[in-house]
This record gives C-alpha cells, sequence and structure tokens, in this order.
C-alpha cells in the first residue's frame, strides 16, 4: 500500500513523515508539496522518483503526482477563505481521478454552520466535496495547536496581561507532534474508513489557566471582539488572520473547542500533552 502526504515540507506534514518512516518502508511513501526541491531535507531516504510537484492550483500536475498512491494524507492548506475551498476541491478531484481510495483530510472540530469560526466553512466545504466523492474519507477534527500559545504566553509574560476575547471559553489545545501521530496512526492503520476524529489533548483549558502558565502575576484582560480585532490589528497582525484569531476567540466563547476526547490515546497508544507540557518544551 502507497501512502502519500501532501504538504510535506510543512510543520504538521514533516513530523507526519518522520512518524510514518519508523513503520513503513520509504518506498511506500510518496511526499508532496508546492516545493518539490526541498523534499530531499524533509525524507533524503524516500526515493527520488517519490518525492513530487503538488500544488492544490495545479489539479493536472496532481492528479500525475499521485499515480501510484493508495491513500492520501490531505492536509489543508493555510490560507483562509473561498480561495482554499477551490484549492481542496481541486485536491479531491484530483485524488479521485488519479484512483487515490482513500483520503485523510485535517479538519476543524465542530464543523457545523452555526460555528462562529471563520475557518470552518471551508473545513465543512471540503468536509462534504470529501463525502460526495465517491471516495472513502477520515476527518481528523484537530483542535487548536498547543504550540501557539507558546508566543502569546510569552508576551503575555513580558507584558504582565493576557488579552483575549475567549471570556470564560475553554479550547481542548492538542499538541501538533500529537496530531501528527493520529495521521500517521490512521494511515497505516485499518478500519478507519468514514470515521471522524476529534483530536484533542488532555482537558479543556481557560485564559485564567492560560495566564497562569505565563507566570504567576499574570492578569487576564477580557475584551469583546471588536476590541480584540483592533488591538491585533494595531499590533501589525493582517486582516485575514485577526479575523480567523477573533473568530476562533467567539467560538471558544460559545463552547466550540472545548470538548475532550480519548482519541490520541486510542489511537497511538500514548497519553495527549498538555498545552503545559508542549510550551514548556
Ligand atoms: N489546529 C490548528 O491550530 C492550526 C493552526 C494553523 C493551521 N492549521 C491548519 O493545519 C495545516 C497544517 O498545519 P501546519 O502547522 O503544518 O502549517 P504550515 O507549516 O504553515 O503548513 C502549511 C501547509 O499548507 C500547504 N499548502 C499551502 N498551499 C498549498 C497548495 N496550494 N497546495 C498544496 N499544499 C499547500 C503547505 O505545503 P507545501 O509548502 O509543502 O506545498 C504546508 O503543508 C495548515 O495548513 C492549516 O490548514 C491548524
Amino acid at each position: 500500500m502507497t501512502i502519500g502526504i501532501t504538504g510535506a515540507t510543512g510543520q504538521l506534514g514533516g513530523l507526519v513523515v518522520a512518524d510514518l518512516l519508523h513503520h513503513v518502508p520509504a518506498e511506500e511513501l510518496v511526499l508532496l508539496s508546492r516545493s518539490p526541491e526541498k523534499l530531499a531535507d524533509v525524507a533524503p531516504q524516500i526515493p527520488e522518483s517519490q518525492r513530487r510537484a503538488g500544488d492544490f492550483a495545479d489539479p493536472a500536475a496532481l492528479e500525475a503526482s499521485l499515480a501510484g498512491v493508495d491513500t492520501l494524507l490531505l492536509i489543508s492548506t493555510d490560507v483562509v477563505g473561498p480561495e482554499r475551498q477551490k484549492l481542496h476541491r481541486n485536491a479531491v478531484e484530483a485524488a479521485r481521478a488519479a484512483g487515490v481510495s482513500h483520503v485523510v483530510y485535517t479538519s476543524v472540530p465542530r464543523t457545523d454552520p452555526a460555528n462562529p469560526a471563520i475557518a470552518g466553512a471551508d473545513h465543512l466545504d471540503t468536509e462534504q466535496a470529501l463525502r460526495d466523492s465517491g471516495l472513502t474519507w477520515t476527518f481528523l477534527r484537530n483542535n487548536l495547536y498547543a504550540d501557539l500559545q507558546r508566543p502569546s504566553l510569552q508576551q503575555a509574560a513580558a507584558s504582565g496581561q493576557l488579552v483575549t476575547n475567549v471570556g470564560d471559553g475553554r479550547t481542548a489545545y492538542v499538541s501538533r507532534a500529537d496530531c501528527a501521530a493520529v495521521a500517521a496512526a490512521v494511515l497505516r492503520g485499518t478500519g478507519h474508513e468514514n470515521r471522524v476524529y476529534d483530536v484533542t489533548g488532555p482537558e479543556a483549558v481557560s485564559a485564567l489557566q492560560l495566564a497562569t502558565l505565563a507566570g504567576p502575576e499574570v492578569q487576564v484582560v477580557a475584551v469583546d471582539d471588536a476590541a480584540y480585532s483592533a488591538g491585533l490589528l494595531q499590533a501589525g497582525l493582517p486582516e485575514g488572520l485577526v479575523e480567523v484569531l477573533t473568530t476562533f476567540g467567539t467560538a471558544t466563547r460559545e463552547g466550540w473547542l472545548e470538548d475532550v476526547s480519548t482519541v490520541v490515546a486510542d489511537l497511538t497508544g500514548r497519553a495527549p500533552q498538555s498545552v503545559s507540557e508542549v510550551v514548556s518544551a
């Protein structure tokens, strides 16, 4: 069985490849990237013929690159919006046309039109495209990466304030490494066809708990969505990212990201990392 991984030079992709190489012969992996020349750095032991171009914006080339792939990890792209939906639909269609049988897709928790997180719309659309495609699929609904809390906690430690719009909401942060381990387990395992997995950390964490990790003196400053967005824009973040971060905060406040699952332990055999472990690593 041949496993393909899109976005293999990305952070998640690289971790998945490293994990798979502990269990699967290099000859059974096909790595895809918009920058195939960088794939030798990711895994030099994978034959050059299996390090291929994979840009969802070029579906014909992508279809050719997917030749021989049975199971594909489709890693969602990194710019939120309608263009991403189109790119993902291209990838699903290329997989179908190339004869891939099973697509494993990285999604977000609780894809539902009522979820205020703006990133959710893209994932809902891609999940629907996969359900309609005739392919078998697995949805890895990864919660927010614990790793991404490190810079905001460093900033909170420096300023003494953790500014947030999440209110009393809690998030079941999961480490990127645990997301990768689950993806690798699904890709090389059996019985995951047409299953939805909520991939979470061991507990749902509030802003107050996060602030404690930044330092004993750090205060939580609760603001509304408009003030939170304004602060991020003032700090120089691009508009699109501000909207993504603000609406994930809204979703957290409303409880959309708080569900905790046992998926990491069930599929990998080891306990998920806590936010505290990730940020202190
Ligand atoms: N759970 C969370 O908290 C969280 C946070 C941020 C993002 N995400 C999502 O999870 C994904 C993986 O996370 P990450 O940490 O690995 O992000 P990352 O390091 O920024 O990687 C971005 C990925 O998108 C791929 N990509 C971008 N445009 C593409 C295109 N046109 N065709 C094919 N691939 C394309 C890149 O592949 P190449 O460069 O190799 O082509 C790369 O794998 C992200 O892309 C995003 O959808 C989740």
